[in-house]
């Protein structure tokens, strides 16, 4: 089954949703390898279509596949569009690791989340958490697609001793983040509102929530990081978390995008909207004894992701 390390080098590596923030960040990380890089885009094979998934691997056969093609979006696209959360993110999950199984794919990352660990479970949140209780309701379909995904690894492994591993990211924020008004996560939310506020000179801007529930945040490189390097030394049946180990409240996080978008005005935080999860932290020792841990500052990565959203908003 497993060879680590896996070499990725001269390999056929399959980036499936390149376009997406993550998709996007592993294919910067991956020019630094000596890969073959495939990527499909969705008008030409869309995810959800077995037919076109199936047939687009046995032609191309990637040697190695990282999954971060998904159905995305922030609390209101997840409580709202539930049907689609779920049914999409089962569907992406199945045809991609049930193609890459039956096309010899020798290794496969499949990108969970920290959504999957029950609402209330202890934190900070070990791998082990997986399905001890309870979801946040308000993403549940999401999570309950994704654990499907990591079910779908971990029997693939069982049953025919597939190389395929899972990790489950935090928040994630940078280059390619989705700014959609209503339904994008709060990072972007933020830079957006906090950048419009400046440019329109208005005095106050509205947080969604008590501001009280703690999150925490990668930039999306570092991840991409993370990824090439559990990808290249991890194979078991164990989840890898990937976060900072590190979380802050929403109030605390407004001021720090405020104060990288250069906004001076007021700050207000408006409860009518949902919270979710009180508290939402990885514990990250499993990923830190395997070598890795995140370098990028949350001051610095919203620098970064903010000159990014000027980039694209140009
Ligand atoms: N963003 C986060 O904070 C976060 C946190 C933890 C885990 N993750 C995981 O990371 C992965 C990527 O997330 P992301 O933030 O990069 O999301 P994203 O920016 O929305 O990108 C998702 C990508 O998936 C593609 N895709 C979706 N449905 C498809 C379909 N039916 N057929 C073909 N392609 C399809 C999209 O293609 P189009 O460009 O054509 O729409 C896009 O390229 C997901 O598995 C997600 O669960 C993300």
């Amino acid at each position: 089954m497993a060879s680590t390390p896996f070499e990725l080098t001269g390999k056929t590596v399959f980036v499936a949703g390149h376009k997406g923030m993550v998709g996007a960040a592993l294919v910067r990380r991956l020019a630094r390898e000596n890969v073959e890089l495939l990527t499909v885009g969705r008008n030409e094979v869309d995810l959800r279509d077995q037919a076109a998934v199936f047939g687009w691997f046995a032609k191309k056969r990637p040697q190695a596949v990282f999954l971060a093609a998904a159905k995305v979006g922030g609390i209101v696209a997840n409580n709202t569009l539930r049907g689609e959360f779920l049914y999409d993110n089962l569907v992406i999950a199945a045809n991609v690791i049930q193609a890459a199984h039956t096309n010899a794919t020798q290794k496969l990352m499949f990108l969970g989340s920290s959504c999957i660990y029950p609402r209330l479970a202890p934190q900070p949140l070990r791998e082990d958490s997986m399905l001890t209780g309870p979801l946040e309701p308000t993403n549940e379909p999401y999570a309950i697609a994704k654990i499907a995904g990591i079910k779908m690894v971990e029997a693939y492994r069982s049953q025919y001793g597939s190389d395929f591993i899972n990790v489950m990211p935090t928040n994630l924020y940078g280059p390619g983040d989705n700014y959609h008004p209503e339904y994008s996560h709060v990072v972007a939310a933020l830079i957006r509102r906090f950048h419009e506020a400046k440019v329109s000179g208005a005095s106050n801007v509205v947080v969604w929530g008590t501001g009280t529930p703690r999150r925490e945040f990668l930039y999306v490189d570092d991840l991409a990081d993370a990824c090439i390097h559990l990808m290249k030394s991890y194979s078991s049946d164990e989840l890898v978390n990937i976060g900072t180990g590190e979380d802050i409240t929403i109030a605390e996080f407004a001021r720090v995008v405020a104060a990288a978008v250069g906004y001076t005005g007021g700050i207000s935080f408006n409860p009518s909207r949902p919270d979710g999860t009180p508290r939402k932290l990885l514990d990250v020792s499993r990923l830190a004894k395997l070598g890795w841990r995140a370098s990028t500052s949350l001051k610095d990565g919203i620098g970064l992701a903010y000159q990014a959203y000027l980039r694209d908003s140009k």
